[in-house]
């Protein structure tokens, strides 16, 4: 058969994938469904992505890490504007259909999860909402105990001249990125003596922010839908979310924005 369009993005089977639970369908329904269909195509390319970053950066290759982290942006501005479409789902609309999400909830995505642990924020005890059955859950699991991007960011750094603490070194990979003094040095004096890096570390900076503003955003979201009802997924809702607003990725490059 000859290749065609739909046979070779495989179609037939991508457009097949939206099954709406409500009976008679509720119109909204569609619209969640395929939002969060997209969000996970958006989070698989992301790793991708970010397994390149890791793999630029350890290897010095500028030039590849800031095509990368441009592009890494690019998406995460996508993640954070197509909440607009969900926005337009009323609170009313979305009660009609929500008993029918049972106790399925994005706390559940693998795909996010890993997505955290990639970039440094390792939250062992959130691994138990996830479906241990789900073909990339062993991949999660390894990641949670991998280097981050911020461990390859280190890499990156060395290759400049600037020395990593010992601790950073040996540090424990199964835990959180934690802010350092040291590291926080090397980047200022990088960003006042090369201006070919400066421009890397603004888009680390552009991605980082992206996706602060995705949690704000997503929080809000949830809040103007379900108000301070708890989650599907049991959380408290609105104020479990709030507690992961601000969290940095690169916290050493927030750190010395004031001394520029
Ligand atoms: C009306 C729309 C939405 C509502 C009401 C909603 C609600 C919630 C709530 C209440 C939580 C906390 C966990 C829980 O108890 O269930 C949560 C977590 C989460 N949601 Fe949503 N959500 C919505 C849309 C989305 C979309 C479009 C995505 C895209 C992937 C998403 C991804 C996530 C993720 C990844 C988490 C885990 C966040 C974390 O652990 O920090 N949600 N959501």
């Amino acid at each position: 058969m000859a290749l065609t369009y739909a046979n070779y993005l495989k179609l037939d089977r991508l457009l097949d994938l939206q099954d709406v639970r409500s009976d008679p369908p509720e119109h909204d329904e569609m619209l969640f469904i395929i939002i969060h269909q997209t969000y996970e195509l958006w989070f698989k390319l992301m790793l991708h992505e970010l397994d390149k970053a890791g793999r630029d950066l350890s290897s010095n290759d500028m030039y590849g890490a800031i095509a990368t982290f441009k592009r890494l942006r690019t998406i995460m501005k996508t993640l954070v504007g197509q909440l607009d479409i969900l926005e337009t789902m009323t609170p009313m609309s979305f009660t009609s259909f929500r008993d029918r999400l049972e106790t399925s909830s994005g706390f559940q995505s693998v795909q996010f999860r890993e997505f955290e642990c990639v970039v440094g924020v390792k939250r062992a005890e959130m691994l138990k909402h996830c479906d241990r059955s789900a073909p990339n859950f062993q991949r999660l699991q390894r990641r949670l105990h991998e280097r981050s991007v911020v461990d390859h960011f280190y890499d990156f750094l060395a290759h400049r001249g600037v020395e990593i603490p010992q601790e950073l070194q040996n540090r424990n990979l199964s835990e959180s990125t934690r802010a350092n003094e040291q590291i926080q040095e090397g980047v200022y004096q990088l960003y006042i003596s090369q201006p070919d890096v400066a421009i890397l570390f603004e888009l680390m900076t552009d991605f980082d922010e992206g996706q602060q503003e995705w949690r704000y955003r997503h929080t809000k979201v949830v809040e103007r839908t379900i108000g301070n009802k708890q989650g599907t997924g049991g959380s408290l809702g609105v104020e479990f979310l709030k507690r992961t607003l601000f969290l940095p990725i690169f916290p050493d490059l927030w750190a010395i924005r004031h001394r520029l």
